[in-house]
């Protein structure tokens, strides 16, 4: 006890040691507040200014406090530069964006985050390893931080850039043989590589700096070919898998640095990707090791042994009489809707409805679209009120009472394969049970087929009529029989 007195009164703080954890642990609380506003879209834009505010005072608190060795921070202009570059590419690339491209924007920017973890990582290893080395030996809680920071960051990285060009469809789903019996021997030999590293003891630090190389090489490589397989519908979780890497290498960097708000930081994104990810395995039905091994998903030819049957279709004046008169109608809105940029002649037409008494809800199933939480961001910007958009499994009780379902621009997510067909690869995913209702309406541009590239017999079911054209044409048309109605 004494010793540790005697200890702490060695330890001298200056003030700007005090600004800067004190800055820190604002920050924190910033980032805790404003993860949780990102959880209501009300909230959400608030929530996003607050965390990034806690980021802004982290960043200027350790450039003007920051001291190593009683030295201050130096190359501050350097670091300026670098930071208004990042900034203004993010904002501009941010800007142009289209929504429908969003999934690719975070994959891209969240292969940046483990880029920079992974850089820091390899810069700070051959500068600590020989101190390392000849106090304690490699196996101490730094060495572990800075070598898991580098080989999760690299995986984050690469697995990133490939999820970034498969979203954007610059690579394709190659159906590779053996790839999961690849992968698993590629995760075993990666962690075997660290350990082996950590067990070098008191050898020479430019053979353990070249070790670190070769780890980043092969972490590389393990990030390509644990995405490069994996296509389908189950790209998203490997995102927000990937994406929680990065918050894991985040944390080791705030330890090996101890940097409270980067240690903060790290563990919020990376517990909240798990999270994400696990509730994603769950709304689609995988188990999370299938992620980590990969090779999984893709298309699948599921049910195509089926008999088809015949597909009906109605009339754009039938369609707006059954809605005119119907009580209770259910809007399922999905990719297509997106990609129409429906959404806002979909809210006229709900307020069209609503004047004549109808009772308009829409149904959001967890993954429709391309990104979480797709449906809400769409239809928030067009103006529907949150209190109409109803999660999947809440309304699926209620369907057998709704007199018209219409399905616009979704696919997969109305999909019954996943509820009645075992050999399809959506099988066991939930989906809304819209065949349950008294009617379907389906808006789409063809017998296309979804992201899951499966045959849909919902559209063959004798309570579906199919109403065929692009999304937003469909829906004005609608909008002027209606009104004449
Ligand atoms: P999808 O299954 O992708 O189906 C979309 C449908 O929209 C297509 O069948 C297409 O049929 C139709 N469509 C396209 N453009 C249209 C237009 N302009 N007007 C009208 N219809 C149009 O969509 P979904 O039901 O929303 O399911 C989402 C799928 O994506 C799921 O498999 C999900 O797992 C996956 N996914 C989700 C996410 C997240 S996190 N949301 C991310 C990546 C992947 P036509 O060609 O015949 O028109």
């Amino acid at each position: 006890m004494k010793e540790v007195i005697e200890h702490l009164q060695t330890i001298t703080f200056t003030m700007g040691d005090s600004v800067l954890e004190l800055s820190y642990l604002i920050a924190a609380i910033f980032f805790v507040f404003g993860l949780k506003m990102l959880s209501h879209p009300e909230s959400a834009r608030k929530g996003n200014i607050l965390a990034a505010s806690g980021m802004l005072l982290a960043i200027v608190t350790t450039i003007l406090f920051h001291e190593t060795n009683g030295e201050p921070i130096k190359n501050i202009g350097l670091i300026i530069i670098a930071i208004a570059i990042g900034t203004i590419l993010g904002w501009l690339i941010a800007k142009k964006v289209k929504m429908t491209a969003m999934p690719q924007l975070v994959s891209f920017f969240n292969g940046m985050g483990g880029a920079a973890a992974a850089l820091i990582a390899i810069i700070e290893f051959p500068r600590m390893a020989p101190e390392l080395i000849e106090t304690q030996g490699m196996l101490n809680g730094q060495a572990i931080s800075i070598l898991l920071g580098l080989a999760i960051g690299g995986v984050s990285f690469s697995g990133s850039m490939v999820a970034f060009g498969k979203l954007a469809e610059k690579i394709g789903d190659p159906k590779l043989k053996f790839m999961r019996i690849i992968n698993l021997a590629f995760l075993i030999g990666l962690l075997a590589f660290i350990v082996i590293i950590l067990a070098q003891g008191h050898t020479q630090p430019r053979e353990i700096i070249w070790m670190a190389y070769v780890l980043l090489g092969v972490s590389l490589l393990y990030g390509i070919t644990f995405v490069l397989p994996i296509g389908g519908a189950d790209m998203p979780v490997v995102i927000s898998l990937l994406n929680a890497f990065t918050g894991v290498t985040a944390a080791m960097t705030g330890f090996l640095y101890h940097n409270q708000a980067m240690l903060i930081g790290g563990i919020l994104v990376g517990s909240a990707g798990m999270i994400l990810t696990l509730l994603m395995c769950k709304a689609m039905n995988r188990s999370l090791l299938n992620v980590i091994l990969g090779a999984f998903g893709g298309g699948g030819a599921a049910a195509a042994h089926h008999e088809a049957g015949s597909v009906r279709e109605i009339t754009v004046s039938d369609a707006a009489i059954l809605l005119s008169y119907s009580q209770k109608v259910v809007i399922v809105p999905g990719y297509g809707l997106a990609v129409a940029q429906a959404q806002h002649i979909c809210y006229e037409m709900e307020k069209m409805l609503e004047e004549k008494g109808v009772d308009v809800r829409y149904a959001i199933h967890p993954v429709a679209g391309r990104m979480p939480g797709h449906m809400n961001v769409l239809l928030a910007e067009a103006d529907v009120s949150y209190e109409k958009l109803i999660e999947s499994d809440q309304i699926n009780d209620d369907l057998p009472n709704v007199d018209v379902v219409v399905v616009i621009g979704a696919n997969d997510v109305v999909n019954p394969a996943a509820m009645d067909d075992p050999s399809s690869p959506i099988y066991g995913m939930p989906v809304v049970k819209v065949w349950e209702a008294k009617n379907v309406i389906v808006m789409k541009r063809g017998m296309g087929k979804g992201y899951a590239a499966i045959e849909n017999f919902l559209f063959f079911n004798p309570k579906t009529r199919m109403l065929f054209g692009h999304a937003k044409q469909s829906i004005q048309k609608l909008i002027e029989e209606i009104k004449s109605l």
